[in-house]
């Protein structure tokens, strides 16, 4: 944390406290989604910390990244197929409306991050206080698309009223998700109805996902200051 400046390293506490505050509410026995991201990285963390202290837990990670994280501190893999229902997903977010619909896929994993979070019995979004927005639409809205209709998706997006750019990584190639998929990202502002945008881009032939995700989270534990709040 030395080389950060004093914001960024109040935004880290924010994150560790809410990641900690998620890696508590496992029990024994469970089957655990292992969210993406900055955030997701001190719940998994504590997990490992729990999991040396005799915690009995399975997770199922978003990301290859996130399997690395997970075997590194010692938390027990499995996978989907073989737990096809989850107890309890922890996981990050690029934005959180009031009403807990939001925008992820900041780090590329949306589609396994949607899968796993559908498939769980409760969803706990853990963030620091910046991820709290009266309207979602500021951060671009991840997409993930076959490479194939590349162009059509771009186009119909642009219809719907964003300004599109794929993802490129630091290099200037092209960014790939960990399903081998290029992100297109949207920026459309506020989105004013994320129901009906959602659902219009479920619509549209080649895209895999997108990062709205509505009526999924059970709860948001946000750290501010040097609390935790819980968002319902
Ligand atoms: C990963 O694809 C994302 O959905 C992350 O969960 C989201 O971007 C939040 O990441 P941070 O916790 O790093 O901000």
């Amino acid at each position: 944390m030395a080389d950060l400046s004093k914001s960024q390293q109040d935004t880290q506490k924010e994150k560790e406290m809410a990641g900690r505050a998620a890696a508590e509410l496992v029990r024994d026995g469970d089957v655990v989604g292992l969210g993406t991201g900055s955030t997701a990285y001190f719940a998994v963390l504590a997990l490992g910390e729990r999991v040396k202290a005799g915690l009995k837990i399975v997770g199922i990670p978003t990301s290859n990244a996130t399997a690395e994280l997970a075997k590194k501190v010692g938390v027990p893999l499995t996978s989907i197929d073989q737990h096809p229902a989850i107890d309890i997903d922890i996981d990050g977010a690029d934005e959180i409306d009031p009403h807990l619909n939001l925008i992820k896929g900041g780090g590329g994993a949306l589609l396994r991050e949607k899968v796993v979070a559908s498939a769980s019995k409760k969803m706990v979004v853990i963030s620091d206080s910046s991820k709290l927005v009266p309207v979602l639409g500021k951060f671009p809205l991840p997409v993930e698309v076959i490479s194939f209709a590349r162009a059509v998706v771009e186009k119909k997006i642009a219809g719907l009223g964003a300004s599109v750019k794929w993802r490129t990584r630091a290099d200037g190639s092209v960014y790939l998700t960990d399903n081998g998929n290029p992100i297109l990202d949207c920026s459309f502002g506020k989105i004013a109805d994320p129901v009906a945008l959602a659902l219009a881009l479920s619509n549209v032939p080649g895209i895999v996902e997108h990062g709205l995700f509505i009526g999924l989270a059970s709860v948001a534990l946000v750290g501010r200051g040097d609390s935790v709040e819980e968002v319902r």
